[in-house]
């Protein structure tokens, strides 16, 4: 994370006016109750999701160069879900936003579960995943969603998402009729 070096500057009004001055460069971070977005690392290590107490992984770069943990690694006790996401401006991203907000929101159906979202770097991929969930089933704006995210990890979808999660936010709109 480029702005790991940026010192805490908490009481002074600097963190809304500092670009990734804000909470974490962790591997990972509890976004919204019980859902956790992170990288590669963190989806890695088999014993930290164990002691995490993570039921379920969804993987947004699922079948790509980085990816060691597919469904077999994490055995019956993880249930895994992947999308082949490439993290490209002009990947077309919104083709899995419902059926990954889908499967998270079923995960989070169940009593106890813990999920983990995750790409490589958990800044692009998983968090334009994580922000589409919000969007569809907490009926957040995208503008509410990023806001909600950011005060728990600084998250950078590509500006090809971003577009892709805006034309998500009119089309929901449009269904909500507001
Ligand atoms: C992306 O995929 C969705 C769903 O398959 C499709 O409706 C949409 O037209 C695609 N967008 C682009 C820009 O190809």
């Amino acid at each position: 994370c480029a702005h790991a070096s940026l010192p805490k500057s908490r009481g002074t009004g600097l963190d809304e006016t500092l670009p990734g001055a804000g909470p974490s460069c962790n591997h990972v971070d509890e976004v919204w109750p019980n859902l956790f977005l992170g990288d590669q690392a963190t989806a890695a290590n088999r014993y930290g999701l164990w002691k995490m107490g993570i039921t379920h992984v969804l993987n947004a770069a699922h079948g790509t160069m980085f990816c060691q943990g597919c469904h077999d690694f994490y055995g019956t006790t993880i249930d895994y879900h992947g999308v082949p996401a490439y993290d490209l401006p002009d990947f077309n991203i919104s083709q899995f936003f419902f059926s990954a907000a889908e499967y998270i929101h079923k995960a989070l159906s169940t009593p106890g579960a813990k999920i983990l979202i995750h790409c490589v770097v958990g800044i692009s991929r998983s968090a334009s995943l994580v922000l589409a969930y919000l969007m569809i089933h907490h009926h957040l704006s995208l503008v509410k969603a990023i806001q909600t995210v950011k005060e728990h990890r600084w998250i950078s979808p590509n500006r090809g998402f971003l577009k892709q999660l805006r034309n998500l936010d009119l089309q929901l709109q449009q269904e909500r009729g507001c």
